[in-house]
């Protein structure tokens, strides 16, 4: 017997097929069941009929709960008023396994179906999440690829911090400590005096102690790292991928997008514009007069103000030139004027906020040096990383782009928990 996925039966339009799947939804009368059915691929509702089933079909059938596994075989048609516009009139009936009762049924609480995480997976949401997720880590490697930038791996073990000790986490190394990576950067500004332009995606840890919608402890971060890029080609770079992601996602997930109630316009809007680059400075200006905040120079933006700076703009917006002061040792200030430094965020918008960072970076390793004592840091332990400006040193710039900030944008999640599999935070790190 040759099985078919329930799109490719319901693409057949009629005629006899098989199909295997889980029990989605089930609804029983004393003459009829109707079992929607579903697969990775759709939903379908099989109608068994008590008249013209054998006995054991029929009890069988009888006695379905959600999310046991079966094997049906039935004539399909056109159905107006079936879920998915399909309905399949079973002629056989394999019960692969007689699932127990259900935990799941709905309106259950954001808590508990994160305790049921192994099994909400199966969820339609979860499910069509997961699918806008791998369109949008394939993008990402073709958009790299496609414009010659080599794929370098880092270290995830590592043995000083690149974004603040304060959100490192340690792990017992052997007889010694290191910490999991906070990011790949050191390691590709070493790369990339041999790739020159160089891309990865891979795993990044945060001891986030912030409980809010966006922050996870684990998360995928895609990073790009570039010799003789500066910051006004860097910030075009970014603008182009989210453009591309986007583009993909539309491209290959609008039924997933429909699953997940995602205003498709929008994001088509989204795909074709021009996002805007302003500096911090005219960030404050436009939060301070338009929206009536007082914000100094020299504060971070939180999320309210980068918020509101995105609804002013309905588009992604690159804001450069944050104050040095509160930046990263590694972000150089600007030859202009010293307090703004040569970095950038991109935000997005509807709320969504800070989805890229990344700056051009210092070539001075003595202001670099400060910058770590200041922070009480060894400069020391950064010898290695100095050596890159011994030895050829060029200008160089780079960004992270948070792949769940992402995935929670285009598919308009309420919380980044969502966004991955199985997320890790500070309360959460089961099953
Ligand atoms: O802005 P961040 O901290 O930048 C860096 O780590 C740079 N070293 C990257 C680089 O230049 N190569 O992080 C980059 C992005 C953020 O814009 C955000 O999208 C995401 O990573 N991110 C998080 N996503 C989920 N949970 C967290 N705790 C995150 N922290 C950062
Ligand atoms: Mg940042």
């Amino acid at each position: 017997m040759k099985f078919l996925t329930i799109q490719e039966a319901m693409d057949k339009e009629k005629g006899t097929v098989s199909v295997r799947g889980w029990v989605y939804r089930e609804r029983k009368s004393n003459k009829y069941a109707f079992i929607v059915i579903r697969d990775h691929s759709n939903i379908l509702q099989c109608v068994f009929t008590k008249e013209e089933l054998p006995e054991k079909t029929w009890e069988n059938a009888k006695r379905l709960l959600m999310e046991s596994s079966v094997k049906i075989t039935g004539d399909i048609k056109k159905d107006e008023r079936a879920p998915s516009g399909y309905e399949l009139q079973v002629k056989d009936l394999e019960v692969v396994q007689f699932a127990e009762p259900y935990p799941i049924t709905k309106d259950f609480s954001p808590e508990f179906l994160l305790d049921k995480r192994h099994l909400w997976i199966r969820s339609r949401k979860i499910t069509a999440v997961m699918k806008i997720r791998h369109t949008i880590v394939g993008a990402i490697h073709e958009f790299f690829r496609k414009r010659g930038y080599f794929e370098f791996d880092p270290p995830i073990f590592q043995p000083s911090q690149c974004e603040g000790g304060s959100t490192l986490f340690e792990v017992k190394y052997f007889n010694d400590k290191v910490y999991l990576s906070q990011s790949w950067q050191l390691y590709a500004e070493a790369a990339v005096f041999a790739l020159g332009k160089i891309y990865d995606m891979s795993p990044t840890f945060r001891a986030e102690k912030s409980k809010t919608s966006r922050h996870l402890a684990e998360f995928w971060m895609a990073e790009m790292e570039a010799a003789w890029m500066q910051l006004d080609e860097v910030t075009e770079v970014a603008k182009d991928e989210v453009r591309f992601i986007i583009k993909e996602v539309l491209k290959h997930n609008k039924k997933d997008l429909e699953v997940l109630k995602r205003d498709i316009k929008i994001l088509e809007h989204y795909a074709k514009e021009d996002y805007p680059t302003i500096k911090y400075a005219e960030a404050l200006k436009i939060i301070n007069e338009k929206y009536g905040m007082k914000v100094p120079f020299g504060k971070d933006l939180r999320t309210i103000e980068e918020a509101k700076i995105s609804e002013h703009f309905g588009v992604p917006v690159v804001v450069t030139h944050y104050p040095t002061e509160i930046m990263g040792f590694y972000k150089p200030p600007s030859k202009e004027n010293p307090e703004e430094a040569l970095c950038f965020d991109m935000i997005a918008p509807e709320g969504y906020c800070e989805i890229v960072g990344g700056s051009e970076r210092s070539l001075d390793v003595k202001n670099m040096g400060d910058r770590l004592k200041a922070q009480g840091e060894d400069p020391a332990a950064y010898e290695w990383y100095f050596d890159l400006r011994k030895f050829g040193s060029v200008p160089h710039s780079g960004y992270g782009l948070g792949v769940e900030r992402v995935v929670a944008f285009i598919c308009g999640l309420d919380n980044i928990k969502d966004a991955i599999p199985f997320p890790r935070t500070m309360l959460r790190k089961t099953p």
